[in-house]
This record gives C-alpha cells, sequence and structure tokens, in this order.
C-alpha cells in the first residue's frame, strides 16, 4: 500500500463507539446514564481484562500481562528488531466516573488494530495496545502506579504493598483476579507511547476546537493529612475547652481552599477525602483523615502550595491544641512530552482538517511516566462541558471518532519515520 493510501485511511466511528457502549456493561451504575464505577481489579474491571483481552485476540494480537497486571496486546510488525509503538491508556474508572476517561484511549488502540487488519496493512513497528493498571488512584494510592513502576518511579514491591480502604492489598487483588503475569514491568522497550484522551475540562469545547495536542502535564503532589484532638461528650464539654479535629479540619479545608486560589489560572487545590471519627451525633471527633492534592504547572508553584499548606498546619496547631500530621504519598512533576511524537500528532490532525490547539493537561495520565521511557504524546478530545470523574462525564460519537482518527494517521506517520 502506498502511503498516499495509508493517508486515507479512518478509523470505523460506528464499531468504535459500539465497543464503547459494550463495554459500559462492566460497571454501569444503576440508574444513571452513563455512570460507571469500575474499580481497579474489581469484578467489573476484572470482567472488562477480559473482554478486552478476547477482543484484542480476535484480531491475531498476543496478549501478555506483566507483574502489576499491565496487560499488553501486540500485534507483530514487518521489522522484527523494532520496539512497539504502543498506544496506552486505562480501562479503569472513579468510583462514579464515565465511560471514556482512559476507556476512549485504550479501545481506540483496538479500533486502530482492527482498522490496519481489516486493510491488510503491516507496520513497521510491532503496535502494542496498553491497559495500564491503577491509573485512577481511586483504590490504591498513587495514581498512574503501573506505568510508573514501569518506568522505574516506584518499585514494584512498594506498589504491590500499597492497600485500599479496607486492607486488601493491591498484590491481593491482584492475585485474585488471574491477571499477575509474569513479565517485568518494564521489562520491553517502547518505541513511543501515544495516548488519547478526553480532555476533562472545559478549554477546547469553549473554543469550539476538535482536538487538542497535549504538549505535557502539569505537577501533582498528593498528602494524607491526620488531624488529632480529643473525642469528647457532646452535650457536657463547654466550647472553649474541646480540642475538637473536626473544627480544625473544617479550618484546613478553607486553608487549602485559598491555595488554590493564590495563583489564579495556575494553582489548584482539592481535598477529596474527609472521614471523621469515631462518626457519632453526640461525641465531638477526636481524629479526622483526609488528603490533599495540589497541582500547579510549575516545581516552583508547587514548593510554594506546599509551604503555604505546611504554615496553615503549624498555625492551627498552635491555635486549636490538636496534633496534623501531613505526609506527602506522591509528587509528579509537570512533564513534556516528545517533539516528534507530538509533531507528529499535529501534523495528522492538520491533514485531517481539524481545528486544534496547543494544551498542557490538567489531569495526570499513564504518559506523564511512558515519557521517561520512551517518545509520548497525547491527543485530547473535547468533552461535554468539561465535566470528568462524574457519572455526567460525556462526548460524542464523532469527537471519539476524530480523536481515534488523529491516533491512527499519527501513529502511522511515526510508524513510517515521517516525523521522527
Ligand atoms: C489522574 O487521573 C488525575 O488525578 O489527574
Ligand atoms: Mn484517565
Ligand atoms: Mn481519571
Amino acid at each position: 500500500m502506498t502511503p498516499t493510501r495509508l493517508g486515507d485511511l479512518r478509523i470505523s466511528g460506528e464499531r468504535l463507539w459500539a465497543s464503547l457502549c459494550e463495554t459500559a456493561q462492566f460497571g454501569a451504575i444503576p440508574g444513571t446514564d452513563r455512570g460507571m464505577c469500575r474499580i481497579t481489579l474489581s469484578d467489573e474491571d476484572i470482567a472488562v481484562r477480559r473482554w478486552f483481552v478476547a477482543a484484542c485476540e480476535a484480531v491475531g494480537m498476543s496478549v501478555t500481562t506483566d507483574q502489576i497486571g499491565t496487560i499488553y496486546a501486540r500485534r507483530p510488525g514487518s521489522d522484527a528488531d523494532l520496539a512497539p509503538i504502543a498506544i496506552g491508556s486505562h480501562l479503569d474508572t472513579q468510583p462514579t466516573g464515565g465511560r471514556f476517561d482512559g476507556i476512549l484511549g485504550v479501545l481506540a488502540g483496538l479500533e486502530l488494530v482492527r482498522t490496519l487488519h481489516d486493510a491488510g496493512i503491516t507496520t513497521r513497528h510491532p503496535i502494542e495496545v496498553i491497559n495500564w493498571t491503577n491509573e485512577e488512584g481511586a483504590r490504591f494510592a498513587p495514581a498512574m502506579v503501573a506505568s510508573g513502576v514501569f518506568a522505574g518511579e516506584f518499585t514494584l514491591d512498594h506498589a504491590l504493598a500499597q492497600t485500599d480502604r479496607d486492607g486488601v492489598t493491591l498484590g491481593e487483588a491482584l492475585a485474585r483476579s488471574g491477571f499477575a503475569g509474569d513479565e517485568l514491568p518494564g521489562g520491553h522497550r517502547l518505541a513511543a507511547h501515544f495516548e488519547l484522551h478526553i480532555e476533562q475540562g472545559p478549554v477546547l469545547e469553549a473554543e469550539g476546537l476538535e482536538i487538542g495536542v497535549v504538549s505535557g502535564v502539569q505537577g501533582i503532589r498528593w498528602y494524607d493529612v491526620t488531624v488529632r484532638g480529643q473525642t469528647c461528650h457532646a452535650g457536657t464539654t463547654p466550647m472553649h475547652l474541646r480540642r475538637d479535629a473536626l473544627h480544625a479540619a473544617a479550618r484546613l479545608a478553607l486553608a487549602v481552599d485559598a491555595i488554590g486560589r493564590s495563583d489564579p489560572g495556575a494553582s489548584l487545590s482539592t481535598i477529596g477525602l474527609f472521614q471523621a471519627y469515631p462518626g457519632s451525633r453526640n461525641t465531638a471527633p477526636g481524629e479526622v483523615r483526609l488528603t490533599v492534592d495540589l497541582r500547579h504547572p510549575q516545581v516552583p508553584g508547587l514548593d510554594t502550595m506546599e509551604a503555604a499548606l505546611r504554615r496553615a498546619i503549624e498555625a492551627l496547631q498552635a491555635e486549636l491544641r490538636v496534633a496534623i500530621t501531613l505526609t506527602p504519598v506522591w509528587s509528579s512533576p509537570p512533564v513534556e512530552f516528545d517533539p516528534d511524537v507530538l509533531s507528529a500528532i499535529a501534523a495528522a490532525t492538520r491533514r485531517l482538517g481539524y481545528s486544534h490547539r496547543t494544551m498542557q493537561s490538567g489531569a495526570g495520565h499513564d504518559s506523564v511516566y511512558t515519557a521517561r521511557v520512551a517518545p509520548t504524546g497525547m491527543i485530547f478530545v473535547p468533552c461535554e462541558q468539561g465535566i470528568s470523574h462524574n457519572i455526567a462525564e460525556n462526548i460524542t460519537p464523532a469527537q471519539a471518532e476524530q480523536g481515534a482518527n488523529v491516533l491512527l494517521q499519527a501513529v502511522l506517520d511515526y510508524d513510517r519515520g515521517a516525523n521522527a
């Protein structure tokens, strides 16, 4: 097949959409239109993994799994010496998530291979479609843990020892799933890593654009916080004698919110988990556990935010006679993606005639870690009102199709070395 004809190749938007709808049965939240709960290595995640493996094998791909459960589905290329061009993302979701975050990237990879298969095209590089384990970080912290192990950021033992809220380790959940493989994470090279994802923010839609060429990802830091005061009787303890952990935690929540507003357009702060103990109507809580997520496009910005958080904690300890521990659990510095991969994505977008802009990602992605070991780039498509990590998350079939066609054409270009 000539390069011109390769340039005419398109994925099937209908088939891609059908796969998105079909896999949504695994973890669909009853009573919602599109809501998904497919927590890492839950029964629903195991079911979608089995579906994915079967679908990949049906188009002749060979499937392997590594020791953290990441699935690699490979289609051979014509040059046996070349490492695979990877197309990766994740099939796990938030507890009240949608059917596109991560899922679009994996299923678009499958659709790309189905398209090559139908057209009888063999690429030079093998193509590898990857489902990274535990991208969301909703069950096991941190997020993107398996791609992090692949890239050498975390050890396998550290990752497998992470526990969920019931004390189950990632290793135990993995053993139960049947998806613990033999391969060492990071045990094979990638020639490149492409990831198609929904934007998860409102910018593309607001600007009426079809595609985002993602230049990189902002920095993220996660912390566990425990506030300890004294549990006491709600009816007998005068207010001025209390050491109420919830009062202190509420004040801390206001301080965290202010930190997120301190550098408008850049700084972001979130408390996603907030739990008071012992949890009784007529007992003032003696302990509160909460999480803090800080984000900023630059490291000095993250440093300033962390310093402000530490100052707020010190002030509250002194004023309210509580003890507050701040434990950093994850730090992901800002990342810039590879210029050659980005230029393949931008060239494909232009050829397809889609309106676009370059943008930084506010969300973390597995591409953050693959960027450490392979040339990496990402493609965004808009999502409705920018809503994500929410059961209302939505895109149109046309948006999924456009993103997958950019992915296809960018991968074909990169395979031929047109931009590399
Ligand atoms: C990853 O999903 C994130 O929290 O951005
Ligand atoms: Mn995602
Ligand atoms: Mn997500």
